[in-house]
Formats: C-alpha cells, structure tokens, sequence
C-alpha cells in the first residue's frame, strides 16, 4: 500500500430511502429487513463489509428503521431462551453476526432528501478519512466480495473507487455510468460519470453497481446539498466535481458476478433463489420445486 494510502477502516450504509418501489411490504417494514432466505438484506451487505476487513459500521437510518439498529443489538430474552434451551449453534451464530461493542453507529438522516444527502450525514462519524460506502439494497453475489476486490485496488492505487458492471446497450438510460480508459480491463480510470444518459449518449455500457471507496473531500461538495436529477441532493454530482474541479483519481473495478437489485420485487425473488441455490441444506428440494412449478 503506498504510504499516503490511509486504510479503508470504516462502511457508510445508507437505509433511510422510502423503498416505494417495493410497497406494500415496506410501509412498515424497511426494505433492508426484508429477507433474502433466512438473513435480512442488510445483514448479507454488512457479511460483505466484514469480509473485506471493515471495522466499524455506520448507518444512516431514518423514521421506521428503528428495527435495523435493534437487529444488531443484542436481545437479551432470545440469547438467554436460547441458551436454556442448549441451542448453542443457533446462539453462536447469532452472536457472530453481531458487530463487537463500539463497532456500529447509527445517524439519522431527518428527510429523504436523497443519497448524497444520506452519505453527508455521517460525516462526523466517518471523520477525515476515505471510507467505504455500499447501497444496501443492490446484493452483489459472486465468487469474491466485490468491496473486498475493491479495497485490494485501492491499496494499490489510492483515490477513489467505484464498482461497476456491464447493462445491455438499451438499458444504460436507467443507471449512473462511467466512461474509462480501458472496457475490458479489472481495474481502469474513469473519463466520465453520467447520472442516467439519454439513449444513445452513454460513454459505456459499465454502469455504477452501488460500492464505492471514497475521499473525505466528498463531504465539502456534498455540504453545498445542490439538488440534482429528481430535486434529489445526488451523489455522482458531487463525483463528479471531486473528479473534474479537484482532479482527484477514480478508478472503476469491474464486477464480475451477479448483482440483485433487492429494492426491485423481480431482484428480490431472484436473489432468494440464487443464494438460496448456495445452500446445501436447501438447494435439493429448492431445485426439486422449480422443476416441478415450470413443468
Ligand atoms: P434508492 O433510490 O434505491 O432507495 O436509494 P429508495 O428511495 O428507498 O427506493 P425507492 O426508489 O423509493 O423504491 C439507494 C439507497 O440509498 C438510500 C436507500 O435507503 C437505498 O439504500 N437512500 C436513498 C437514503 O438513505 N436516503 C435517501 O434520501 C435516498
């Protein structure tokens, strides 16, 4: 790691979104608690932080996302229900998913004024230091945890960094999308950032996957809380300023697996299949079952 590369000890998760998309389940419930087969959608994202070596957790939550901070709490009833009755492998691996004491933090993002507003709230807790930011909802399933790719590159280069992955020609109207020097490569720099071009003008077909490793610098241009597309206070604005005025590098790191939009209902149940498909305790009868509802 070069030696003005400080590390990536720290994971922005914002929860605060209203989740209209996926109402009515979430009117009540949030979407990060919805689960993709026995653990909420939230905990896979944190499983992910974890294993690529982040130490402490923040999370800008907002109204009726209470439940978020008490799911990583402890629940005193449960452990000690569980305890009594000698389910010490149901207790253990509750406790393991558990960040330790002081690892967690939690931040209230008042309104829903957008992401970047989301990520500007946690400005004090994350401090002067770059950091890692993940979108809860998109699930990222592969071989390796994208952010662990990802921390791994920017140990090796510094700046900035964004995952990204390739959409079909016609669909790149509905994503952020980033120009770079090389298409093909794992890790290129990035030219551009398009928050949703119009047809036919996007600079790539490499769109921004919701994984980011980012400067602190990030948190002066999004104080300026300028509304972008949607009246939304957005993040690739700021991005792109962080790029363009203040000549700060990004660099895109291609993600090779599949990715699951869990704020959608169509990512979400295909989601619930594919890892569910991981299972060996499920992956028979799931299998079993799919055949027999497609025949
Ligand atoms: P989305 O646009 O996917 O989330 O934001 P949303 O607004 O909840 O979803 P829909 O479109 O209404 O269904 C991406 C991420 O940013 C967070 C969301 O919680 C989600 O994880 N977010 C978005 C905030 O925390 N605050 C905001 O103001 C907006």
């Amino acid at each position: 790691m070069p030696s003005h590369t400080k590390r990536i000890r720290k994971a922005v998760f914002p929860v605060a979104g209203l989740g209209t998309r996926f109402l009515p389940a979430t009117k009540a419930v949030p979407k990060e608690m919805l689960t993709v087969v026995d653990r909420p959608v939230i905990q896979h994202v944190v499983d992910e932080a974890r294993a690529a070596g982040i130490e402490h957790f923040v999370f800008v939550t907002g109204r009726n996302k209470g439940v978020i901070e008490d799911h990583f709490d402890m629940q005193f009833e449960l452990e000690r229900t569980l305890l009594d009755r000698k389910k010490t492998k149901e207790l253990e691996a509750l406790m393991a998913d558990l960040p330790k004491a002081g690892q967690a933090s939690f931040t209230r993002q008042q309104a829903p004024l957008g992401l970047g507003h989301a990520v500007w709230c946690a400005r004090d807790i994350v401090g002067d230091e770059p950091f890692a930011l993940l979108l809860p909802d998109m699930l990222h399933h592969g071989a390796t945890p994208c952010l662990k790719d990802m921390i791994e590159a920017y140990e090796a280069r510094g700046g900035n960094l964004i995952a990204v992955a390739p959409v079909p020609e016609d669909q790149t109207h509905q994503y952020g999308i980033v120009g770079v020097t090389d298409t093909d490569a794992k890790v290129a720099g990035i030219t551009e950032m398009v928050e949703k071009p119009p047809a036919g003008t996007a600079p790539s077909n490499l769109h921004i996957t919701g994984r980011y490793i980012l400067q602190p610098e990030i948190f002066d241009l999004l104080a300026q809380q300028e509304k972008g597309a949607g009246g939304e206070i957005q993040l690739t604005d700021s991005m792109i300023r962080l790029m363009s005025e203040q000549k700060q590098p990004f660099h895109a790191v291609r993600f090779d697996g599949t990715i699951y939009d869990c704020g959608s209902k169509l990512g979400f149940l295909a989601a619930n299949v594919a890892y569910a498909l991981d299972r060996p305790d499920l992956a028979p009868a799931l299998r079993a079952e799919i055949t027999r509802l497609m025949s």
